[in-house]
């Protein structure tokens, strides 16, 4: 394999063929293949994009990098959510004990926040204890005894894909549709999943604002899964704002467990309950969606669900007494409420100014290796569209000192807009994507 050819030709606008891929995706993994030449490559994927065979090879040749979750022998149904990142979004939370308290086995191998958006492996570390270093070993010993383990991407899977996710990141060229699918459905198929329920997020605070991208990106992953036995379906779900009220890891722990407890606000149930009910319908424990939408809800009702969440925080080493107690998870001591400027109509709660207040509070980070404060963040609960008067209550800070507060506040009168008319928000869910097309969501039932 001589690289500057394969570079030459990818630069080219040529396709490669997929040993070539492998060959290369494999020396790299190795250490025999130079950062500097595969940044020149990845440049000219960025440019020049990746057909389906060549993204495939690249899928393969990350898997083979290393080893696999391997539950084959279960005999349960294998469903992961993957989110493509919000603000607010703790539905993971929420979905790996009701699903496991519903005879579905959830290996979730999850990120860290990064950007404007957060991570649900942070959002579990608040958990005084909680370990998500798993090793494969120990997620495939947990995921047999109880259902369920929520992870890291360990050491041992998909190591290719772990060190060229961080040369794309420092060599801007992590936005390119076959990469990601790849990088994605690599790490989703070493999980052994027989399913897989996608978030596609779209609007002002998702990853690809443009909702054709998103989609696009959905249709990749599909037809990467299709090939694997994994079938894939997604949902297109609101980024316009941040779902439900809490914004910031302690704040987002608590507000999950309280929709674990039957409580919590409608938006993340509702995107919560349809995309569990695809999980259900994709491992075959419900007939219907709203079949599965029921089971959730006596789930939840019967308390099972948040037994179960019980269950994944002692077996990951956390403080269990939480669950039942939320109120010993600390947050920070200043707790500062934000008021309406003006009477009105509240048209915007943009995201990405959200996830960067809880950022600048010190909740997430800029770069992969700054420590996290769980316990700041926002809890929002004025939502686009409602009608609010001057000095109503919209929204509380929580900080670590006065001055963090005020600038807190600052951030919130930039993200919460209030003018004469309600502008138009996304529906919450608006396009199922799946293998045989996309369906507007209003035809969902
Ligand atoms: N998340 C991933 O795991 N990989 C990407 O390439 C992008 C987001």
């Amino acid at each position: 394999m001589i690289v500057p050819r394969l570079i030459e030709r990818k630069r080219d606008g040529k396709a490669l063929e997929p040993a070539e891929i492998r060959e290369l995706v494999l020396e790299y993994a190795a250490g025999n293949v130079p950062d500097y030449q595969m940044a020149a490559f990845l440049m000219a994927v960025f440019f020049r994009s990746l057909d389906k065979s060549e993204m495939t090879a690249l899928m393969e040749a990350m898997i083979d990098s290393g080893d696999r979750l391997d539950l084959s022998h279960l005999q349960l149904p294998r469903i992961d959510k993957h989110s493509t990142g919000g603000v607010g979004d703790k539905t993971s939370l929420i979905l790996a004990p009701v699903m496991a308290s519903l005879g579905v086995a959830v290996p979730m191998m999850s990120g860290r926040g990064l950007g404007h958006t957060g991570g649900t492996l942070d959002k579990l570390e608040s958990i005084p204890g909680f370990r998500t270093s798993l090793t494969l070993d120990e997620a495939r010993r947990q995921v047999e005894k109880i259902g369920c383990a929520m992870l890291g991407q360990t050491l041992e899977i998909v190591p290719a894909d772990r060190k060229l996710y961080a040369l794309r990141d420092a060599t801007a060229t992590v936005e390119v549709i076959p990469l990601i699918a790849a990088s994605i459905m690599s790490k989703k198929i070493s999980e052994s999943l027989t399913g897989l329920v996608l978030d596609i997020k779209s609007g002002s605070g998702s990853f690809l604002p443009e909702l054709k991208d998103e989609i696009a990106l959905a249709q990749a992953m599909i037809g990467l899964g299709a090939d694997y036995g994994c079938p894939v379906v997604a949902l297109v779900t609101a980024m316009d704002r941040p779902l439900g009220f809490a914004c910031g890891n302690t704040l987002e722990v608590v507000e999950a467990i309280d929709v674990l407890n039957g409580g919590g606000p409608a938006d993340l149930i509702e995107v919560t309950v349809e995309l569990g009910a695809e999980m259900l319908l994709l491992g075959s424990k419900a007939g219907s969606r709203g079949e599965g939408r029921t089971m959730m809800q006596e789930a939840v009702s019967s308390g099972r669900a948040i037994a179960k969440f019980e269950e994944i925080v002692q077996a990951q080493g956390g403080d269990a007494r939480v669950v039942r107690d939320p109120s010993r998870l600390g947050l920070a001591p200043i707790r500062r409420e934000y008021y309406a400027p003006r009477d009105g109509v509240v048209q915007t709660v943009e995201p990405r100014a959200v996830g960067h207040g809880v950022i600048e509070l010190g909740g997430g980070r800029t770069s992969m290796e700054d420590e996290v404060d769980p316990a700041v963040g926002f809890v929002i609960t004025c939502k686009p569209g409602d009608r609010v008067k001057r000095g109503a209550p919209l929204a509380v800070v929580h900080a670590r000192t006065e001055a963090d507060a005020e600038a807190g506040k600052r951030r919130l009168g930039e993200a919460i807009v209030i003018g004469d008319a309600a502008l138009r928000a996304l529906p919450l869910v608006s396009h199922r994507i799946t293998a045989a097309g996309v369906e507007p969501v209003n035809a969902l039932s």
